[in-house]
């Protein structure tokens, strides 16, 4: 029997990819760079799979173009907002992600950014090599403490509970924000505080983001709200980059409403060289890394894989993130 037709639009870990490969007859876009737009749609065309990043757009246009034979869509990423999810369900197609496997590699980079941040890690490597280390100054390069500040995590899901555990070894006072409160067990936990988002930004000395990008959170931290912060505060991005409006954060980070921000997510993605926010020492920026440890990106590959070939077989994704397609 000839094996499903497969379209891989990247090159992904082994852990994930040499099984595709072994089951499936699988073509891989080989590019660092992800297809462009025309010829993602003319690889896709009569496929039975397809196994797509988070550049990937996956709408009404993508599923036309692949065909009714189509059984699943594998998203190598735990967040799907390139996938129009219900344009799937219409189509009876499953959605796989990679929840769980990233979440503490997630918190760690939000970690790493937030000391990198506070402490100015980058503006002071930056001062070494550019040959300006005279002396031991008593006002060199200084910023806030991290160990018991506030910190106000919005969006309290696995990754921002993963940061909350993280903060709690720093002995930080820890409130947070999410569309509904979490379980008071899970409060007690953390020792975590809910909060409404205007006093969470009043009250923090960092904020870091972990929503998910939908309508409801595009630009929530906009000008108005960036001006409910405090003038020290750092504020971390690790979701998703429309969450924050970059031309505010611009301006905020400018005026001195905010101090510094620290971002893995940006908006546009990837963000230019020559783009307001990179021209800002109290901005750090790096490429959307925070899954990127070997081991983590090993087992989302993995996981991408399951849930692909499960869809090819028929059978229930491991991890679909539409399950109502199921009936
Ligand atoms: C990365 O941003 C992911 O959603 O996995």
């Amino acid at each position: 029997m000839a094996k499903p037709k497969v379209f891989v639009s990247r090159v992904i870990p082994e852990e994930g990819l040499a099984r595709v490969r072994e089951a499936t007859d699988a073509t891989v876009w080989e590019d660092e760079l992800p297809p462009p737009r025309d010829q993602l749609l003319s690889a896709i065309a009569g496929c039975d799979g397809v196994l797509t990043l988070l550049t990937d757009r996956v709408d009404d246009e993508f599923l036309d173009r692949a065909g009714p034979q189509l059984k699943v869509v594998s998203n190598f990423a735990v967040g799907f907002d390139n996938v129009d999810v219900a344009a799937c369900t219409r189509r009876g197609v499953p959605v796989g992600n990679t929840p769980g496997v990233l979440t503490e590699t997630t918190a760690d980079l939000a970690w790493a950014l937030l000391m990198a941040a506070a402490r100015r890690l980058v503006e002071g490597d930056r001062y070494v090599r550019d040959g300006k280390w005279k002396t031991w100054g008593p006002m060199l390069l200084m910023g806030p403490d991290v160990h018991g500040a506030t910190i106000g995590i919005v969006g309290f899901g696995r990754i921002g509970q993963a940061v909350a555990r993280r903060a709690k070894g720093f002995g930080m006072r820890i409130v947070y924000h999410d569309l509904q409160r979490v379980p008071k067990a899970v409060e007690a936990e953390f020792d975590a505080t809910f909060m409404t988002l205007e006093g969470l930004l009043a009250e923090s000395d960092f904020v870091s983001l972990h929503t998910v990008l939908s309508p409801e959170t595009k630009g929530l931290i906009n000008a108005e709200r960036l001006g409910w912060m405090k003038p020290t505060a750092v504020l971390v991005n690790t979701s998703r980059g429309p969450v924050v409006d970059s031309v505010a954060l611009v301006d905020a980070l400018r005026n001195g409403t905010i101090a510094a921000a620290a971002l893995d997510v940006t908006d546009p993605e990837p963000l230019p060289a020559d783009h307001p926010l990179v021209a800002l020492d109290n901005c750090l920026v790096v490429p959307h890394i925070a899954s990127a440890s070997r081991a983590t990106r090993g087992k989302m590959a993995a996981m991408a894989a399951a849930n692909l070939l499960a869809g090819l077989r028929g059978e229930r994704l491991p991890t679909p993130v539409n399950p109502e397609v199921y009936g």
